[in-house]
């Protein structure tokens, strides 16, 4: 089985969220199972300096419509080969892989990514100019929505997968853009490409693909309904029989506390009396008052409605008088920067924010804190709240998407039957929120359900082994149809 798996990020060399991370581990378990992956990326220039063993693989046909581009072959650390593509134009140029330094989407994105959508089709079907010719091509997100598309008008096409990692971003442009990528004006239509009038990436690949997979169950149920569909519910409600809902794993060797190089003391589920020394690190390295006793609760994520950001700045007064501690890491939204900025000077030494994106320091987060926050509105999936809870950091989280298929909220129940592993609340609101915040305080402070709950959490089979194999049986039913 060869898979040629397309994506606009891929951890550890470009990342903006989850995608980058399961870019590069769900391939990696693939490959492990025997399968011949091979993962397509745009050359951005944090990819070609970080690989400096790039070699010329093909030069592509020029694409109307596109600027010429070339394929240049290395692989990741973990082994699996990387097909990139190499073109000045579109992708060398500073700020990140969807926006410039001021946090502006590129103009050309629809070019940018309609040359990532377009490649990975040309790979896929009979014109392709590589020797590797995969039996199945898997897209995914809005970045490589179009790839479908393109294949649905090719001639010895190989069948498609589209995964949606998150429907909330769809890649929308206006309609002139269709046949300047290249598209037949025909598929501009509502069984198509077309969405209220303008061309969207994310439809194409709904629309066309073979198969769609999100990344959660229960995500694959929330986007049929109109509350988090958006607009795209009626297409997905009418193509359920070919949508699957394969919750994400995790990198279990990448997020490991018995190995994991960012914290200063390493620990696992037989003795966790380590994880002491990464919380007396983190309250130094943020500034906050050094006391192994207060509970530390920390959050790692986009700064966007999303994640609920706004509501633990809301609630971030009344937290710490718990009492307990705060950490926030993120970066987005301008306003939620700035009042984290401020809750951490006015109250220094009991919340900390650190504005940015920090690899190392989200591990020592996930080792470091007591409590992971994680109030998502909603949540494809989620892989922070898989991480704390590996860590033996048991999340609060909202009863949303993947959260709910991976925490099992901490109740006499559960705790009974061992299967505990962190707090959910139901109503999205303050007050819901620091409810269960302080029911985690708690817990925190009785060491008996604290440790069982830390046990719980950290002997979770997260890995990959699974639900690699689900893609594995799906892509295998496509084939042999
Ligand atoms: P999403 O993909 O919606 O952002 P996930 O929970 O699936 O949410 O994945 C988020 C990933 O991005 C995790 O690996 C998390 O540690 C990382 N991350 C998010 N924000 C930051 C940040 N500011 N610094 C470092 N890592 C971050
Ligand atoms: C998206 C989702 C997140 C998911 C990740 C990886 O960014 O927001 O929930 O875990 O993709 O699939």
């Amino acid at each position: 089985m060869r898979v040629l798996f397309a994506t606009s990020e891929v951890a550890p060399l470009i990342k903006t969220g989850g995608l980058a991370d399961v870019s590069a581990a769900l391939p990696a378990a693939l490959s492990g199972m025997g399968v011949d992956v091979r993962i397509l990326l745009p050359g951005y220039p944090q990819v070609l300096k970080a690989l400096p063993h790039l070699q010329a693989a093909t030069n592509i046909p020029i694409q109307p419509g596109f600027p010429a581009a070339r394929l240049l072959a290395s692989s990741l650390p973990n082994g699996v080969p990387l097909l990139v593509i190499e073109c000045a134009e579109l992708y060398e140029r500073g700020g990140g892989a969807y926006q410039d330094e001021h946090g502006l989407d590129w103009p050309d994105n629809a070019l940018r990514f309609g040359l990532l959508s377009k490649i990975a089709a040309l790979l896929s079907c009979a014109d392709s100019p590589l020797d590797w010719k995969p039996n199945i091509v898997h897209c995914n997100d809005w970045q490589t929505g179009l790839t479908p598309a393109y294949l649905h008008f090719s001639d010895g096409a190989v069948p498609c997968v589209m995964t949606v990692h998150n429907l909330a971003f769809q890649g929308v442009f206006p309609p002139q853009i269709v046949t300047e990528l290249g598209l037949p004006a025909e598929c501009f239509q509502p069984d198509g490409v077309e969405f209220y009038g303008n061309l969207s990436f994310m439809k194409a690949g709904l629309y066309y693909a073979d198969h769609i997979t999100t990344v959660s169950p229960s995500y694959a149920n929330e986007i049929q309904t109109d509350a988090l569909g958006f607009g795209l519910q009626g297409l997905l409600a009418y193509r359920r029989e070919a949508l699957t809902g394969i919750l994400n794993g995790i990198d279990t060797t990448e997020w490991n506390p018995a190995t994991d190089p960012n914290l200063v003391h390493s620990y696992d589920a037989t003795d966790i009396s380590g994880k002491s020394a990464n919380k007396r690190e983190l309250q130094k390295h943020m500034g906050l008052h050094i006391d192994p006793d207060l509970p530390l609760f920390g959050l790692v994520g986009r700064f966007t409605p999303q994640k609920g950001v706004d509501l633990v700045l809301e609630i971030a007064p009344q937290l710490i008088t718990l009492p307990a501690q705060l950490i926030l890491l993120g970066n987005g939204d301008v306003e939620m920067q700035r009042t984290a900025l401020e809750l951490s000077h006015h109250y220094s030494g009991q919340i900390s924010a650190y504005v940015g994106f920090d690899e190392a320091l989200s591990h020592l987060i996930e080792a470091g804190a007591d409590i992971f926050l994680m109030p998502s509105r909603f949540e494809p999936c989620g892989l922070s709240q898989m991480y704390s809870q590996r860590y033996g950091t048991p999340p609060v989280v909202h009863a949303t998407g993947g959260l709910i298929d991976t925490v099992l909220d901490c109740n006499a129940a559960s705790l009974e039957q061992g299967v505990a592993s962190g707090f959910v609340f139901h109503s999205m609101n303050t007050s819901s929120l620091l409810a269960t915040a302080q029911r985690a305080v708690m817990a925190y402070h009785d060491k008996k359900i604290w440790r069982t709950l830390q046990h719980n959490c950290m002997v979770k089979d997260f890995s990959w082994r699974q639900s690699a194999t689900a893609y594995y049986d799906i892509y295998t039913q496509l084939i042999r149809r």
